[in-house]
C-alpha cells in the first residue's frame, strides 16, 4: 500500500481546503494511506504528521484558510534542513508528497524531489502568478472579494463626491488588480506591469470630477504604487477629495467561490492520480482550461504572459475613454 503525505505552504488561499479534501479522498479511494503535514515545511521539520481518514476532511470544502495551517519557513532554505526534512519522509515511508501552494512552495519541492522524494505540486495562492499555469486556486475569490469591496466603496465615495483608491495585494503581479477592475469597472487601474505617469493620473482625475463625475475609482496594485502616498499626493496635487482603502487580508480569507473550490478539487485528485503514476517534480496546473502537467524545469521557462488584451480592453472602457490613458 502506497503511503501519500499533503501539506499546504506560503500565503493561504480560499480553495486550498477543497484541494486538500481531493487528495485525501482520492488517495483513500486509490487504496493509499495518507497523511497531513501541519504548517508546511515547518511542520515537515518538526515531524508534525497526522494520518488523515475521509472523515478529517469532512465539512472543510468551503471553508477559506487551510485545515493543514501554513508557514513562509525560511528554515527551509538551509541545506540541512532540506535533508532533515527529506529523511523524515523517507524515515516515515511516505512514496509521495503534495504540496498546496505558490512558487517558493514548489521551490521547496523542487529541492525534495531532488533528494529522492516524489512530489506533485497545486497552484494555490491568490495572485495568480505562478509560471506554468494559468490558473491558481484562490485568485477567483480574492477577485470576487475585491468587486464586492468596491461596490460598496463606490456607494460611499459617490455620496461625497470623492475619488476612491483601492489598494490590492498580488504581491508583484497586477492580476487581481486588473481581474477585479474590469470586472468593477474602475476608472483606473494601477498594475506593475504597465509603468503609469503620477502626474497623468492626476489631470485625468481633476478633469473627470470638474466635469461633474461623483466618483472614480483607483484600483491601485501593491506592487505599483503605495496607495496611501499616492492618496496624499493626488489630494495635494488636485484639491480632490479622496478616500483610500487598503483592502488588506479580508482578499485572502473567506469562503471560497465555487470556481476555486472546483478548481481544488479538480488539482487535488489529478495531483494524486500524477504521483500514482509515477510523476514526480511536476506542477499540476491548468492550461487553457484543461488539467496539465508540467516538470518544475519546463515551468519555469513557461512564464505566465501578463495580460495586455485584457488591460487594453479595461483601460478603454474606463477614464481614458474620454480623458486618454495616464501611462
Ligand atoms: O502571495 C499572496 C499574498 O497575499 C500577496 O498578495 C501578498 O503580497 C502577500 O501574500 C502577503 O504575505 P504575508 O501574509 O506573508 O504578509
Amino acid at each position: 500500500m502506497k503511503r501519500l503525505a499533503v501539506l499546504t505552504s506560503g500565503g493561504d488561499a480560499p480553495g486550498m481546503n477543497a484541494a486538500v479534501r481531493a487528495v485525501v479522498r482520492t488517495a483513500l479511494a486509490l487504496g493509499c494511506q495518507i497523511y497531513g503535514i501541519y504548517r508546511g515545511y515547518a511542520g515537515l521539520l518538526d515531524d508534525d504528521f497526522v494520518r488523515m481518514e475521509s472523515s478529517s476532511v469532512s465539512g472543510v470544502v468551503l471553508h477559506g484558510g487551510t485545515m493543514l495551517k501554513t508557514a513562509r519557513c525560511k528554515e527551509f532554505l538551509e541545506e540541512e534542513n532540506q535533508i532533515k526534512a527529506a529523511e523524515t519522509l523517507k524515515h516515515r515511508g511516505i512514496d509521495g508528497l503534495v504540496v498546496v501552494g505558490g512558487d517558493g512552495s514548489i521551490k521547496g519541492a523542487e529541492v525534495l524531489s531532488k533528494l529522492g522524494i516524489s512530489t506533485v505540486t497545486i497552484p494555490g495562492t491568490i495572485d495568480n502568478d505562478m509560471h506554468g499555469t494559468d490558473e491558481t486556486i484562490g485568485h477567483d475569490t480574492a477577485v470576487n472579494a475585491v468587486v464586492s469591496a468596491v461596490s460598496r466603496i463606490r456607494d460611499t465615495a459617490s455620496a461625497h463626491n470623492r475619488a476612491a483608491i483601492v489598494e490590492v495585494m498580488g504581491r508583484f503581479a497586477g492580476n487581481i488588480a486588473l481581474d477585479s477592475g474590469l470586472a468593477c469597472g474602475a476608472e483606473y487601474i494601477l498594475v506593475p506591469e504597465v509603468p503609469f505617469s503620477r502626474e497623468k493620473l492626476a489631470r485625468s482625475l481633476k478633469r473627470q470630477m470638474e466635469e461633474g463625475r461623483t466618483n472614480s475609482i483607483i484600483i491601485c496594485a501593491e506592487g505599483a504604487d503605495d496607495g496611501r502616498a499616492l492618496g496624499e499626493w493626488l489630494k495635494e496635487r488636485t484639491d480632490i477629495d479622496i478616500c483610500t482603502t487598503i483592502l488588506g487580508f479580508i482578499q485572502r480569507g473567506g469562503q471560497p467561490s465555487a470556481k476555486d473550490a472546483i478548481l481544488g478539487s479538480t488539482l487535488g485528485a489529478a495531483a494524486v492520480k500524477a504521483l500514482l503514476d509515477g510523476e514526480t517534480a511536476a506542477l499540476v496546473g491548468m492550461w487553457e482550461g484543461k488539467v496539465r502537467k508540467v516538470s518544475y524545469e519546463d515551468a519555469k521557462h513557461i512564464k505566465k504572459p501578463f495580460n495586455q488584451k485584457l488591460y487594453d480592453l479595461a483601460e478603454m472602457l474606463g477614464a481614458a475613454q474620454v480623458e486618454g490613458n495616464i501611462r
